[in-house]
């Protein structure tokens, strides 16, 4: 991605620009078995930009979400949270994260990280209210 494409300028994110990389994913899914393709897409806090599609298997509970590969990616090339995130079905168009994938994205979340959602922008926390996260297996 050029530096004018770039997701964020100053504090703002550009969704149009994170939401167009969720889509270049969503063209890359393994999807034969549902025929529903997802690309996702997040903004890191140090301004890196990672990406997921799903992918399914002919075990069909195994298939991997665009979360879930997108999670991968960010550990995979450096760690960090995720500051804006944007989810795209086969149209294009914003998609929920299902409940699971809402708690993967809750563990890399950076604070006051958003959402794209069907609804306009929402935070990690208007999407996954009261979560369990790694906080609550702190012991003292
Ligand atoms: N899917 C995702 O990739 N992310 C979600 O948050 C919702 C569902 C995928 C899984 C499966 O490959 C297809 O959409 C249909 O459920």
């Amino acid at each position: 991605m050029s530096r004018a494409d770039a997701p964020v300028s100053g504090e703002t994110v550009d969704w149009d620009a994170l939401a167009a990389l969720a889509r270049e994913a969503m063209l890359r899914a393994y999807a034969p078995y549902s025929r529903f393709p997802v690309g996702a897409a997040a903004l890191l806090e140090d301004g890196r930009t990672v990406s997921g599609c799903n992918v399914e298997n002919a075990s069909y509970g195994l298939t991997l979400c665009a979360e879930c590969t997108l999670v991968g990616q960010i550990q995979l090339t450096g760690g960090g949270r995720i500051r804006a995130f944007a989810c795209v079905d086969g149209n294009g168009d914003a998609l929920m994260p299902c409940g699971r994938c809402r708690q993967l994205l809750y563990e890399f979340r950076a604070p006051g990280m958003q959402l794209m959602t069907t609804r306009g922008v929402r935070t990690m926390d208007e999407v996954l209210p009261d979560a369990f996260g790694p906080e609550n297996l702190e012991t003292d």
